[in-house]
C-alpha cells in the first residue's frame, strides 16, 4: 500500500515498529559496548506515543464547496415563450424602461422572419427609425443596404434586421445597460423564432452585448466568428461609424467578405 493511502493508524504502527527495530539495533550495539565498557542501564521504550506525536491526526481532505441551494430563482420572462405575433404586440405596450416615455414608435424588427441567411443587430433606433417604426431607414440604413447587397443579401428577401433596444435613446446616445437588459428578452426570443443562419452585430453596443464582453473594444471583437446559442456570429463596425471615419471601410469589407465566404455567398465590389 502506498503511504498516501495508509490510514493514520497504520502509519503510526509502521513508524512505531521501525522505531522499535532501531531500538533493538541500539540494544545490540549497547550489549557490545557493555561487554567492553561495563554495565549500562538501557530501557526498552514503547514507541507508540512517539509515533502518535510524529504523525498527527489526518486533516480533513479538501472537498469542493457544495453548490449553494437555489432558494430564489429569477422569474422566467414570459416573453421567452411568446409567438412572434404576441412578442410584437407586447413590445408595442412595453414600459419596462424609461425609453418608453420619449419614443414615438417601438422599432421591433423587419425583414425575413423565417430562417434568414443573416440577422443584423444594430444599436437602437435613431430619429427616422423612431418616426417610421422601422430599423435602419436613415442614412446609416441606406449604407447598410449597400453592404448587404455587396454580399448578395437584402432585407426584402434573406435578412432580418433589429436592434439591441427597440425604442430610441434620446439624442441617439448609447443605450444604458439597464435599457439593454430590459429589452434583452425581446432580442433573445426574436433570435429563437427567426432562427437565422448567422448573426451580424453592428457597432459596440450590439457586439459587446451579444458576445458577453462588456469591456471589449470593437477592434478586439470585429472580424472574428463567435457563436451565439450555436449560431455563427460576426461583429463589425456600425455603418454610422464608417460614415464618420472612412478608414473603417476596408476592415468592414474584410469582415463582410469573411461572413460571405462562410455562408457561401457571392461577393461583388472590392
Ligand atoms: N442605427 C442603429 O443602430 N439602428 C437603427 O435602426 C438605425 C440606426
Amino acid at each position: 500500500m502506498s503511504e498516501e493511502k495508509m490510514s493514520v493508524e497504520d502509519r503510526r504502527l509502521a513508524l512505531s515498529n521501525a522505531l522499535g527495530r532501531t531500538d533493538e539495533l541500539l540494544d545490540s550495539f549497547l550489549d557490545v559496548m557493555r561487554q567492553d565498557f561495563g554495565p549500562d542501564k538501557h530501557e526498552r521504550r514503547d514507541f507508540t506515543q512517539t509515533a502518535a506525536d510524529l504523525i498527527p491526526e489526518e486533516t480533513a481532505p479538501e472537498v469542493a464547496e457544495p453548490e449553494p441551494e437555489v432558494l430564489f430563482k429569477e422569474p422566467d420572462d414570459d416573453r421567452l415563450h411568446m409567438s412572434y405575433k404576441s412578442l410584437l404586440a407586447d413590445s408595442a405596450q412595453c414600459q419596462r424602461c424609461g425609453l418608453c416615455k420619449t419614443r414615438k414608435n417601438v422599432v421591433f424588427g423587419t425583414g425575413c422572419q423565417d430562417r434568414p441567411v443573416v440577422m443584423v443587430i444594430g444599436e437602437g433606433p435613431g430619429e427616422n427609425e423612431d418616426l417610421q417604426g422601422l430599423p435602419f431607414v436613415g442614412k446609416a440604413g441606406q449604407y447598410l443596404d449597400r453592404w448587404l447587397s455587396a454580399i448578395s443579401l437584402s432585407r426584402e428577401t434573406n435578412v432580418y434586421i433589429t436592434n439591441t433596444v427597440k425604442c430610441r435613446p434620446p439624442q441617439n446616445r448609447d443605450p444604458y445597460p439597464e435599457e439593454k437588459s430590459a429589452c434583452n428578452a425581446y432580442l433573445k426570443r426574436q433570435i429563437q423564432l427567426v432562427n437565422p443562419q448567422a448573426i451580424l452585430c453592428l457597432g459596440k453596443p450590439a457586439s459587446t452585448l451579444m458576445t458577453g464582453q462588456p469591456d471589449a473594444t470593437m477592434g478586439a471583437l470585429r472580424g472574428r466568428f463567435f457563436f451565439y446559442d450555436g449560431i455563427p456570429m460576426m461583429c463589425t463596425y456600425h455603418p454610422a461609424a464608417v460614415l464618420r471615419d472612412l478608414s473603417l471601410k476596408r476592415p468592414v469589407w474584410e469582415d463582410l467578405k469573411k461572413l460571405a465566404r462562410y455562408l457561401g455567398l457571392q461577393t461583388g465590389g472590392s
